[in-house]
Formats: C-alpha cells, sequence, structure tokens
C-alpha cells in the first residue's frame, strides 16, 4: 500500500519506499518529503511498516538540524496549538526528560507562579523506572488532571498555575508515532526525540520553555555527551519558533531528593514547598525557578531572583499557590496540611548498612526498578500503580554511614518482596575517603546571537 493523501505523485515525484530509501543512504529529507510521511502517516495512509523502516533509517543515520525542525514543524502541524494569550503575564512551561525521584514540577511550578511566572503545563504518567507528574498529582485524593479548557484557563489566571494531562487535539502524530517507536526499538534517536518533545512544548503555546535534560544512571540519557546533544537540538527548535528556550543540564547519578513513589514524592514536595526539602532536591528547584524568572523578564538579576525564590520557599507563599493549585483542581487540601493522612503501604522493611564508609554512589536506575516491582510504576502503559508504594532514603551520596546504620525504607502493598532488599543493598557503594557529591544542575544552555552560551556550574 502507498500514500495517496493530498501529496501525490503529480505533486512530488516520491513513494515511501523512496524515502526510506533516502534516509537509509545517509541522505538529507525535504521538508515536503517529511510531510508527506507524516501526514500520510497521520490519515493512515502509509502503514506501520514501512513507517518503522524509515524510524530505523533515521536512528541509524541520524537528521540533520533543517531535517530535524522541519519534522517538529510537521508534527506541530498534525493537531492544534493551545492560544494562550488570554492569560496576562509571561507563559512559561518547564520539561523535564524524567528520572527516578524526580518531582521537581510539583515545587518548581507553585514557586515560580508565586512571584507572577504563568504555568500552563500538560504532563505525562509515568513509565518504566521513571515516574510521572499525573501519577503523583493523582495520588492526592480529588485531584483531577483532566479540566475542560475553559477550566484550564481559569485555573491558570486565578492560581497562576495549572497542570493538566496531554490533550489528545495536541500533536497527534506524536501520539501514534511514539507508539510505534514504542514497540519498533526506535525510542532512542536525538532528533525523533527533539522533535516529539519539542512539537509537544510548542504546541501547549507558553512563551518561554525550560528543558531539564537528565543524564546518568537513572535517566533516559546515560551520556552526558548525548544529553547535550539532545539539549542543544531542542533548544535551537524552540529558538526557531521564536520562543526563549533554554535547558540545564542535570545529574541523575543518584535519586532526586530522598522519595522515590508516588504519595511518598508529593510528601516530599509538600515538605520542599515549607522549606524543609533536601539539598539537592531544593538547589534544582531554585536553579530552574531562577532560570525560569528571568526568561520571564520578571528579573533580569539572577541572585534577586534566587533570594526572592529562596523567601517565598520559607515564607510559605508558594505552598499556598500549590494549595489554591490543587484545590482548583478538585484536591481535598486536607491532606497537605496533615499529610500524616495519607494511605502509608501495609509493607515497609527498613534496610541497614552491612558496613560503614562514605556513600561513593547510589545506582538510581536500579532503585528505580526496584520501586516499580514495589508497585509505584507502569510495566506496560495499562498497569495499575500503588500510590503508597515506594522508597525513602535515608543517606544520599557523600554521606558517612556506620555499620547498622539505617540506609533505605521501601513501602509495598506486595508481598514476598524481601528478596528485592539484598538487591538494594548492592545499589550501595562505600569509599573509605570521603565523597563530595557534585552539583545537580551541571550547565545551562542558551543561543544567544546564533552561538551555544554555556554556563557551567
Ligand atoms: N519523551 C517524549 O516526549 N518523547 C520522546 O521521544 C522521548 C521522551
Amino acid at each position: 500500500m502507498c500514500y495517496n493523501g493530498s501529496l501525490t505523485k503529480e505533486v512530488l515525484p516520491m513513494t515511501m519506499t523512496e524515502i526510506i530509501e533516502k534516509k537509509k543512504e545517509g541522505q538529507s529529507l525535504s521538508r515536503e518529503e517529511i510531510d508527506y510521511f507524516i501526514d500520510g502517516y497521520c490519515k493512515n495512509g502509509i502503514p506501520d511498516y514501512q513507517v518503522s523502516a524509515l524510524l530505523m533509517a533515521i536512528c541509524f543515520q541520524g537528521m540533520d538540524e533543517e531535517e530535524t525542525f522541519h519534522l517538529t514543524e510537521s508534527m506541530l502541524a498534525s493537531g492544534k496549538t493551545l492560544d494562550l494569550s488570554s492569560i496576562p503575564g509571561v507563559k512559561c512551561d518547564k520539561h523535564s526528560t524524567g528520572g527516578v525521584g524526580d518531582k521537581t514540577s510539583l515545587i518548581l511550578c507553585p514557586l515560580v507562579a508565586s512571584l507572577g511566572v504563568k504555568v500552563a503545563k500538560m504532563s505525562g504518567r509515568g513509565l518504566g523506572f521513571t515516574g510521572g507528574t499525573l501519577d503523583k498529582l493523582e495520588s492526592i485524593p480529588g485531584v483531577r488532571v483532566s479540566l475542560s479548557p475553559s477550566e484550564f484557563f481559569e485555573a491558570v489566571r486565578k492560581v497562576g498555575m495549572a497542570i493538566v494531562g496531554q490533550s489528545t487535539e495536541l500533536v497527534p502524530a506524536d501520539k501514534k508515532l511514539y507508539a510505534l517507536r514504542d514497540v519498533t526499538g526506535t525510542v532512542n534517536s536525538i532528533p525523533l526525540i527533539a522533535a516529539s518533545i519539542m512539537s509537544k512544548k510548542l504546541a501547549s503555546g507558553s512563551d518561554c520553555i525550560l528543558l531539564d535534560v537528565k543524564y546518568g544512571k537513572g535517566a533516559f540519557m546515560a551520556d552526558k555527551a548525548q544529553a547535550e546533544k539532545l539539549a542543544k537540538e531542542m533548544v535551537r527548535i524552540g529558538m526557531r519558533f521564536k520562543k526563549d528556550t533554554r535547558a540545564e543540564i542535570t545529574s541523575m547519578e543518584q535519586p532526586l531528593g530522598l522519595a522515590i513513589g508516588n504519595i511518598l514524592e508529593v510528601v516530599e514536595a509538600i515538605q520542599t514547598l515549607q522549606g524543609k526539602g533536601p539539598s539537592d532536591l531544593v538547589d534544582l528547584v531554585l536553579h530552574s525557578g531562577t532560570t525560569m524568572l528571568l526568561q520571564a523578564g520578571i528579573y533580569s538579576d539572577a541572585k534577586k531572583a534566587r533570594s526572592a525564590l529562596e523567601k517565598n520557599l520559607d515564607n510559605g507563599k508558594a505552598f499556598e499557590v500549590f494549595r489554591s493549585f490543587i484545590k482548583a483542581q478538585g484536591g481535598d487540601v486536607s491532606f497537605l496540611d496533615n499529610p500524616e493522612k495519607f494511605p502509608t503501604a501495609i509493607y515497609s522493611y527498613p534496610v541497614k548498612s552491612l558496613k560503614g564508609g562514605y556513600i561513593k554512589s547510589i545506582d538510581a536506575l536500579d532503585l528505580g526498578l526496584i520501586s516499580m516491582e514495589l508497585g509505584a510504576g507502569r510495566e506496560k502503559k495499562d498497569d495499575m500503580i500503588d500510590p503508597t508504594a515506594g522508597i525513602v532514603l535515608a543517606k544520599k551520596v557523600g554521606d558517612y554511614v556506620n555499620k547498622g546504620d539505617l540506609l533505605l525504607t521501601p513501602y509495598t502493598e506486595r508481598a514476598n518482596k524481601r528478596d528485592l532488599l539484598s538487591r538494594a543493598l548492592g545499589d550501595y557503594e562505600f569509599s573509605d575517603e570521603a565523597v563530595t557529591p557534585g552539583p545537580v544542575v551541571e550547565e545551562t544552555i542558551r543561543l544567544v546571537d546564533g552561538e551555544f552560551e554555556i554556563e557551567k556550574e
């Protein structure tokens, strides 16, 4: 079967087979060829097997800057774009490529909203070892993550922020392509990831975009150089669309903060919003918040922006916005005021260290996988998650422990998960020498007058 859609062979002398051959040979695809395959696939005119072949060719041969930009444009054009212009103020979006214990959005969005940034955010669910903001929000009784467009706009106008699930009307091409990539081993390609993420961010209609590109064991990209490449590609695309787009390269070698798992992370987010968060999480939130305030033009001085953020974490203003946001989306705020009301898992197993020393590393990926096996994550898209399941770390990289000290506590409703405890112990490496953990945010990448500016920490 060949695509017989709006771009016919008379207009464009091509077939899908020719496009596949061209990419297989390492040639660049034109804008018309990219439109042809995206439009044809969305209209069910090109079969999965041909698109899979093209995706695999892209994985091996890559795409240049122009092709990646055209792919983003074409995917964006497959659906609607949100028009946020009726909401006064600068709208800023943030996106994290995901990691273990990453609850940043729950803290960062209300924090920057407390200083005047408007956040109209669409988020996803967790899959595999990384969690998703929607699942975390839904672990608060009553919270709705699907609002009507008018409810969504109203919440952003009144509260300063809202977080909902990705609308199916935006970028339908990504939904179809991602499902196919997921089962054909073609997720891991920088141009495909960049176009997938940026088409959704651009369709969401914000003025500024901050990308948190994580690398390390507990992230989608294990390698820092690859994370930088992806970040630059996405910044370039965003800037070509005239959106102030910046990226942070952040380390995900160990879990972020102390909690992994839905309710456990919500409780940690509440503590952080009340000025009692773990230092790595607070650092990330303050760094990203500073960048967003600069992007929104609310501050022009990074030091002043950071101290305003610190103040609003300490004085309860950020928590107040979080409360209003949860209330506006139907949540029972008594759980935020009294986190002990959240249900807890039946089983908890304190894991104690078998030796003394400085913690040198903690395998974030494996703890993410263990957390998934405890019930906190999904192996397949339709799996149910257990909001009470997860892990709370007692120690982080750089901490000194004595033999017998508590390292972590797994929580689960599932019986017979004791075998995971010795596996979790194996995720820690110790050193006799003192260990200094590196910064969470390692670099901030901007494009200024066509040149990348990389600010290293
Ligand atoms: N996240 C996305 O939204 N798309 C990808 O391709 C990979 C991660």
